[in-house]
């Protein structure tokens, strides 16, 4: 009797020790740290600028170098467009028109429109999504002289035969000269012209409308890098090319017999795909906007000689406590903290919840069991990160898009300095 307990003892305690030693190996470790110098530089410009709420930054070297990157990959073989909506802010895309040597641009709403038309009159434009005619009236409604030609300058984007003679309509009633591409789907299944015999319908219109000129094609081909596998990669960028050069022969052939594409804008790709093109194929421009400042969506293979230039820094507003959870269930904030030492201290930052992560300092994350806050966001982390009260935590955005307006005028930076401040576009849709 007293073996057999002795035994049963023994194997229970082996049984305690390897689970104990499974806990210890499975913990969490301390994946905390102080800023990297890089980041301890930004938060002394930022403080010595007297800037202590949320700022959008943006590295200005970091900037130019993706510019100059993008420029030498393209190596003179394409045009590049800029996407505005992913650079919403008017220095911004000066800045990048002036160093990629470029004046097309892609819009996606009036106020832009309107906006790139008045201040920047010898830009080229493309609409980069088809508005309701509706809008395109008010456009013209509001153009106030200057500059900015749109029978030249402009191409509106049209996707549906419908759509298309509502644009001849208001061409015809208000006697304008009309610009339009025609969007194609290659594959990315986002609307556009999907079959001959629709394009063929849209060839007709053009082709009796002396008000409207076929300006070109736009076809987005996103898809091609998303997909999971290298094998779907490659046939669809096979297909969207193929499909691209089937229509732009369809449209050329019926619009402008007997004459080349002169003239003729192909626009394709986008910053995960823009490296796809290289000027053999139809597309005769790429679009980019994102990759210049280089959000987390887009740490793709493709883009990785280009490094992030747009951070968000906030400043901690309570920093030295224990991570708690609220009366009532406090015990359960004590076992995280007792399982985890990544959330054993809290931080409350100023503002938060944005479209964007904790870089630095890192080891810094939000708790899965404390709500989220746009106000007041709590940061756990093990303390490692040395943060104190009105230190800096800084954010990468995971899109430029809409994240780079939130912030009010935009912080740039440039050799460990706070050098400008440029205003944005207001968040329109
Ligand atoms: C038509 C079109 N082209 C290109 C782009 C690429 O923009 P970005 O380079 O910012 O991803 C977009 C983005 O949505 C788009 O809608």
């Amino acid at each position: 009797m007293m073996v057999a307990l002795k035994r049963r003892a023994v194997i229970t305690a082996i049984g305690a020790g390897l689970v104990g030693a499974a806990a210890l190996a499975v913990r969490p470790r301390n994946k905390g740290a102080p800023h990297s110098e890089y980041f301890a530089r930004a938060s002394k410009a930022l403080r010595a600028a007297g800037i202590a709420t949320p700022a959008l930054i943006i590295d200005r070297e970091r900037l130019l170098a993706n510019a100059n990157k993008v420029v030498s990959n393209v190596a003179g073989r394409l045009p590049v467009r800029l996407v505005a909506k992913s650079l919403p802010c008017l220095p911004l895309i000066d800045q990048l028109m002036q160093a990629m040597q470029t004046r097309r641009l892609m819009v996606f709403n009036l106020p832009y429109l309107q906006e790139l038309a008045a201040q920047r009159g010898d830009v080229d434009l493309l609409l980069g999504k088809p508005l309701p005619v509706a809008v395109a009236a008010e456009f013209y409604r509001s153009l106030k002289g200057g500059q900015f030609q749109p029978g030249r300058q402009l191409q509106w984007l049209v996707d549906t035969p419908q759509r298309l003679a509502q644009y001849r309509d208001l061409a015809r009633g208000q006697q304008l000269d009309m610009r339009v591409s025609l969007e194609i789907d290659v594959g990315l299944h986002r609307g556009g012209i999907d079959s001959p015999q629709v394009m063929q319908q849209m060839l007709d219109i053009l082709k009796s409308e002396p008000r409207l000129q076929w300006a070109g094609m736009m076809g987005y081909d996103a898809h091609v890098s998303k997909l999971p596998l290298a094998s779907l990669r490659e046939k669809a960028l096979v297909d969207a090319k193929a499909i691209y050069h089937d229509y732009a022969a369809q449209a050329t052939q019926a619009l402008r017999p007997g004459g080349g594409a002169e003239g003729l804008v192909f626009n394709a790709g986008g910053s995960p795909t823009y490296l796809l093109h290289d000027g053999s194929g139809t597309a005769n421009e790429v679009a980019l906007g994102s990759a210049l400042v280089k959000p987390s969506d887009f740490d793709t293979e493709g883009l990785k000689d280009l490094a992030p230039a747009a951070y968000i820094a906030t400043p901690v507003l309570k920093a030295g406590r224990h991570f708690q959870m609220p009366r009532g269930v406090e015990a359960l904030g004590d076992a995280v903290r007792a399982w985890d030492v990544n959330q054993e201290q809290v931080y409350f930052i100023y503002g938060g919840n944005w479209m964007a992560d904790a870089v630095s300092p890192v080891g810094l994350a939000p708790s899965g069991l404390y709500g989220n806050s746009s106000n007041q966001q709590a940061l756990l982390g093990s303390g490692a990160q040395q943060l104190l009260v009105d230190d800096f935590v800084f954010f990468r955005p995971r899109q430029s898009e809409s994240v780079l307006q939130q912030f009010g005028d935009i912080v740039v930076m440039e050799g460990g300095n706070v050098t400008e401040r440029w205003p944005v576009m207001p968040p329109m849709p």
